[in-house]
């Protein structure tokens, strides 16, 4: 139960959701963590159940679209349990089902800042602060970078964005010689307050699906029969933060119910 040992790992979003689950897996296998995320309390009951459990943990208040606060957590971070190690890019927010057509640019350009540019800044300042020693970056993604979906534009092209971004970010340490690997994952539908709050606002636009027959369509669209659950995902991210991963970066690891198989 130490496939982690020894590292240091800073995760995004972790007030919530699969944020929250990679955190305390994380934990669990050996790893210090530090736990940002823009709610503050919801993040300090993530951290202080981690330690309570015992395991190493901080938390820290952070806007991922603040770049001077990717400057302050690292260092932070850095002064509590030494140098960062595993960097999840997590944090992350749900569209809001508009088409193309009528959606108001402040939502395009908001959706754009915390889901993509959040990456871009968390990458600049992640390879800065693991270039000596290496490490492992992860981007949280989705299904939603590889395949379209109506009301989706600004999510599907951020994650996108996310997808390719974090290929370039690994051949460009490939290229410098950094021992730091960068992949992306792509988890299909979840059931975390992203997903069930998003199913209530398409539920609401639509106006003649419940949310409960809105989720219903969207665990049909899953050959494996189900929703996943964060934890699946937060062990997929343990893989790639582990060294078990040692060969691989640059890629894209779909954990998804076989969601983009057919
Ligand atoms: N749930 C899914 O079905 C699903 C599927 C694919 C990808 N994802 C991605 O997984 C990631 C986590 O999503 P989740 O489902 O756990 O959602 P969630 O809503 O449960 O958690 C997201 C967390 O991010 C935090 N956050 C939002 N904006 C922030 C900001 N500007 N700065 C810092 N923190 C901020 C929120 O406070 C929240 O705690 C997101 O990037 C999401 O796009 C989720």
């Amino acid at each position: 139960m130490a496939r982690l040992k020894n590292k240091v790992g800073l995760i995004t979003g972790a007030g919530s959701g699969i944020g929250a689950e990679c955190a305390r897996l994380m934990a669990r296998e050996g790893a210090a963590v530090a736990l940002t995320d823009l709610d503050a309390d919801a993040v300090a009951r993530v951290a202080s159940e981690i330690t309570s459990d015992g395991g190493r943990a901080i938390s820290l208040a952070q806007d991922v679209v603040v770049e001077a606060q990717w400057e302050s957590v690292l260092a932070q971070t850095r002064e509590a349990f030494g140098e960062v190690s595993i960097l999840v890019n997590n944090a992350g927010i749900a569209p809001n089902g508009e088409h193309v057509e009528e959606m108001d640019f402040e939502e395009w350009r908001h959706v754009i800042a915390v889901d993509l540019d959040s990456v871009f800044l968390g990458c600049k300042h992640g390879v800065r602060a693991m270039k000596t020693h290496g490490g492992s970056i992860i981007n949280v993604s989705s299904i939603m970078g590889i395949v379209g979906n109506p009301g989706s534009g600004s999510y599907n092209a951020a994650k996108g964005g996310v997808r390719l971004l974090t290929k370039v970010v690994a051949l460009e340490c490939a290229q410098n010689g950094y021992a730091i690997r960068v992949n992306s994952i792509h988890p299909g539908y979840i059931k975390t307050p992203l997903v069930t709050d998003g199913v209530v606002s398409i539920a609401a636009r639509e106006g003649e699906q419940t949310p409960e027959e809105v989720l219903e369509m969207i665990t049909l669209r899953h050959p494996i029969g189900r929703m996943g659950q964060a934890s699946e995902i937060a062990n997929a991210v343990l893989f790639l933060a582990s060294d078990e991963a040692s060969f691989v970066t640059g890629t894209e690891l779909v954990v998804d119910g076989g969601y983009t198989a057919q």
